[in-house]
């Protein structure tokens, strides 16, 4: 099973749903890849952003060995699930799938938790340090669902 995870820049909240679904995939002994990509390209070859880095810390997880790419089409071939953190990110992928194939893999994170909400993970860019919490803890549980669907 590979995973791919999808924002804007790839540095804020991609890089915090990778760091979580692998921690919690080791915990639960569940063999799965896990990647994250952005549909722009403005921070490609950087670090995830520094509250990122923290909030992750916080809790345990380490996030300093990724660096931000951009989505490409081979990832539609390379990956089982691609998940947007918002519902922009999930059109702008839509758009470059070219098969019903493509189209099915992908999914708002959000509807793990409550199917069918649509709704999106904000994008803390330009927030404060909670934005960061908040939106590590709304990871935190889609992450936590995805991996008990997994083990079923
Ligand atoms: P991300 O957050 O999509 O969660 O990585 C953002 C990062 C950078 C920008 C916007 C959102 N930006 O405009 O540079």
């Amino acid at each position: 099973m590979k995973v791919l995870m999808v924002c804007l820049g790839n540095i804020c909240r991609s890089p915090l749903a990778e760091g979580i679904l692998k921690h919690k995939a080791h915990e639960n002994n569940l063999r799965i890849e896990v990647d994250s990509a952005g549909t722009a390209a403005y921070h490609v070859g950087n670090l995830p952003d520094e509250r990122s880095i923290e909030v992750a810390r916080k809790y345990g997880i380490d996030l300093t060995n990724q660096r931000a790419r951009q989505f490409r089409l081979q990832d539609f071939e390379e990956f089982d699930v691609i998940y947007a953190m918002d519902s922009e990110n999930y059109n702008n992928i839509l758009k470059l799938a070219s098969s019903t194939s493509d189209e099915s893999k992908v999914k708002l994170i959000l509807n793990e938790i409550e199917p069918n909400s649509n709704s999106s993970v904000p994008d803390p860019y330009y927030d404060g340090d909670e934005g960061f919490e908040n939106v590590y803890q709304m990871l935190n549980l889609a992450c936590k669902e995805i991996v008990l669907r997994l083990k079923k």
